[in-house]
């Protein structure tokens, strides 16, 4: 398995460009489903999660091809043979269970693995399975999987019980072909939600709401692919990581080819520590501006402050002189990045879903384990902000969510290579 070892220390310097986002590619690419054709999509990251999509809709008899040099990828959904998500795929991508709705529009039926929890949560789909129940779909759990039919989606009214992203973006993915009008009250305002009900209109697809609590689907009796390749927005999460990573460093770093807009809370938060924070229409820049000061924060739902920034913010709440407060109110166990943090000299007490940190200005540089995504994402900002060398183990996770994280890197003159775990040092660092 991989490692990134990062020689720590230095002040990150320059501008990177953001990917698209990979929690808009994911049910972008999957609902091509509900739309018999080939479709272009445009500014797709180049992620292992874009990859288990894309063999996962080869799978049901959906072929993709990545046109060379360019983030456009064809998807051709001319024909699904299978409608199946199986074990091995869905086990490593959760939100595989994406295809549950496209595929109960397009083919009536559909059997899709449990997804599990995952080391954030236990991650339930109820929320999905009761707004695709009130559509008319029925549902038989068997075998760690669910088996869904229909005999014709209708229009239905509901209210999820919190504002689940992947649930909402289920049952707007099904509803668009359902007979009538479908109300879906506590929808999730995510980005990319908005973004699926935009790559869906462009389908043909009628939906107002996009974005507030309540989302309006006027079902229509086909969907075709756009005429003109549609464009995944930037990844929120992806700025606001390197984002971070410029404030642990006393760096200055400006991110290009992204949208200030969509991570408003993450902006007041690092301006709340001291950092200069200065933006354009598709540039956000930080800076460093003496001590980083503690701060409070609490996660919520969009336009909340995002619980896939929790991490990274603590690692620059580590590096600030005071104290700071974390709830985190969306996942039971998403404070695993803590007791990796603590063996680099951070000083963090976790009380229920409260965390607490003594920021204390700096870390040491040691081996540690990455457990999810976002968690090996802080790892590396606390590594780059560490004196000495940190060794970022099982970065496999790294590699689902953050395209070519060691070449943006090393580009904002990051020393950072990636190694084999228990080898010698990878490429050569900056
Ligand atoms: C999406 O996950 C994102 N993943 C997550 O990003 C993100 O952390 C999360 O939304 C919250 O913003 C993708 O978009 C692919 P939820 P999702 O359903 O949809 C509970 C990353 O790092 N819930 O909004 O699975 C659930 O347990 C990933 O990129 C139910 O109880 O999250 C959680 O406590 C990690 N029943 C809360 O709702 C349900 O049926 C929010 O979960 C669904 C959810």
């Amino acid at each position: 398995m991989d490692k990134i070892v990062i020689e720590g220390g230095r002040a990150l310097r320059g501008s990177v460009a953001a990917s698209g986002a990979k929690n808009a590619a994911l049910p972008i690419l999957i609902a091509t489903i509900v739309a018999p054709g080939e479709h272009r999509i445009a500014n797709v990251p180049y992620l292992a999660d874009v990859s288990s999509t894309l063999s996962l809709l080869g799978r049901i008899g959906c072929p993709s091809l990545a046109e060379e040099g360019s983030k456009l990828m064809r998807v051709d959904t001319s024909r699904v043979a299978f409608s199946e998500a199986p074990y091995d795929v869905v086990r490593k991508m959760r939100a595989s269970v994406l295809v549950l709705g496209p595929l109960l529009a397009r083919m009536g039926h559909a059997k899709v693995s449990l997804p599990g929890g995952c080391a954030i949560g236990t991650r339930p789909i109820d929320q999905h399975l009761k707004g695709l129940e009130a559509l008319g779909c029925t549902f038989k759990l068997e075998g760690g999987y669910v088996y869904g039919r229909t005999e014709g989606l209708r229009g239905a009214e509901m209210t999820l019980d919190m504002p689940t992203v992947t649930g909402t973006e289920n049952i707007v993915s099904a509803a668009v072909l359902a007979d009538g009008t479908t109300v879906i009250h506590n929808a999730a305002k995510e980005p990319e939600v908005v973004d699926l009900c935009r790559f869906l209109v462009a389908l043909g697809a009628r939906i107002e709401g996009a974005g507030t609590d309540t989302i309006v689907i006027e079902g229509v009796p086909r969907l075709a692919p756009p005429a003109r390749p549609y464009r995944i927005c930037p990844d929120r999460i992806e700025t606001g990581t390197y984002l971070c990573a410029a404030a642990a460093t006393g760096g200055d770093v400006t991110v290009t080819d992204t949208d200030p807009t969509l991570l408003g809370a993450v902006l007041d938060k690092l301006r709340a520590t001291g950092c200069t924070v200065e933006t354009t229409a598709s540039t956000i820049r930080v800076a460093a501006n003496g001590p980083l000061r503690g701060i409070d924060v609490t996660t919520e739902p969009y336009p909340g402050f995002p619980t896939d920034m929790q991490a990274q913010l603590m690692t620059v709440a580590c590096l600030a002189e005071g104290e700071s407060r974390f709830c985190e109110t969306i996942f039971e166990n998403r404070f695993m990045h803590a007791a990796e943090l603590l063996r680099m000299g951070a000083r963090i007490e976790i009380h229920g879903n409260t965390a607490t940190v003594h920021g204390n200005g700096k870390l040491v540089g040691s081996p540690v384990m990455a457990s999810d995504l976002r968690a090996s994402a802080a790892l590396v900002v606390a590594g780059l902000a560490a004196q000495g060398t940190t060794d970022v183990l099982r970065i496999y996770h790294l590699d689902r969510g953050y395209e070519d994280m060691v070449g943006k890197l090393q580009k904002l003159g990051g020393n950072v290579s990636r190694g084999e775990e228990g080898g010698k040092k990878g490429a050569s660092a900056a």
